[in-house]
C-alpha cells in the first residue's frame, strides 16, 4: 500500500536510512522540546540555556525560534489566529523532519492555543513531543518588557497583543512547567535536562 498525499499523485519515497539509524549516529535519541508561553515569559532564554547544556553533553540540537522563523519562512504570517495556527504547524512540520534527521529538536513559540499545541503533538509519536509551559505571570512579564512590545500594545501601537487584547490558553496537561519568575534559568534548564535523562532515557536508542 503506497502512502499518498491528499491530492492523491504523491507517493511518499521511502528513505533507505530510517530515524534509528540517524539517533544511533548520533548516540541519543531524538525529539521535540515546545516551549510555550507569554512573550517575555524567558522561553527563548531558556531555551537557549538549554542548547548550551545539551551541546556541552554531546547532544545535538537545534533551536527554532518564533522571532527568527517569522524573518524567514513564516515572514508572511501575521499574528491573527489563522496565521499563529499555520506558524505553528509549519514550526511543528519542520520540526518533525528535524527529528526524523535524529536531532534534538526546541521550539520556542507564544503557540497561545491549546489546539494548534495539541495539532504539533499529534504530528509526533508518543514520548518524542515534550510540552514545556514557560509560565510567568503577565505582571512580571509586562516589568520585564524586553523588546518594549507590552508598553507599545498597551498604548494601542500594537493590536492583538498576547495576554493584552489577544488571548493566551494556559496548557492544561503540560510535561514540565518552568516557573521562571521563580527559578533561575540554571535551575529551569537542569529540570528539563533531568526530565531528558530519567524520563525519556535520551542516550538509548533503537539500535542497541
Ligand atoms: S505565535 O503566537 O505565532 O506563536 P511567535 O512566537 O511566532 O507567536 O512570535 C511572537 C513574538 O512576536 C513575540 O515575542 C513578539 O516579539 C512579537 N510580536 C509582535 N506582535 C505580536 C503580537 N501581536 N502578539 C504576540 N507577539 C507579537
Amino acid at each position: 500500500m503506497h502512502k499518498r498525499n491528499s491530492h492523491n499523485h504523491v507517493v511518499w519515497h521511502e528513505s533507505v536510512l530510517k530515524k534509528e539509524d540517524r539517533q544511533a549516529l548520533h548516540g541519543h535519541k531524538s525529539l521535540m522540546i515546545w516551549f510555550t508561553g507569554l512573550s517575555g515569559s524567558g522561553k527563548s532564554t531558556v531555551a537557549n540555556a538549554l542548547q548550551l547544556k545539551l551541546y556541552q553533553q554531546g547532544i545535538s540540537s537545534y533551536l527554532l525560534d518564533g522571532d527568527n522563523l517569522r524573518h524567514g519562512i513564516n515572514k508572511d504570517l501575521s499574528f491573527s489566529e489563522k496565521d499563529r495556527k499555520e506558524n505553528i504547524r509549519r514550526t511543528a512540520e519542520i520540526g518533525k523532519l528535524f527529528v526524523d534527521a535524529g536531532i534534538v529538536v526546541l521550539a520556542a513559540l507564544i503557540s497561545p492555543y491549546e489546539e494548534d499545541r495539541e495539532c504539533a503533538r499529534f504530528l509526533f509519536n508518543k514520548g518524542e513531543f515534550i510540552e514545556v509551559y514557560v509560565a510567568c505571570p503577565i505582571e512580571e512579564c509586562q516589568k520585564r518588557d524586553p523588546k518594549g512590545l507590552y508598553k507599545k500594545a498597551i498604548n494601542g501601537e500594537i493590536k492583538g497583543f498576547t495576554g493584552i487584547d489577544d488571548p493566551y490558553e494556559e496548557p492544561k496537561n503540560p510535561d514540565i512547567i518552568l516557573k521562571t519568575n521563580e527559578f533561575s534559568v540554571d535551575k529551569c534548564t537542569d529540570k528539563i535536562i533531568h526530565y531528558l535523562f530519567q524520563q525519556i532515557n535520551l542516550l538509548q536508542t533503537g539500535k542497541e
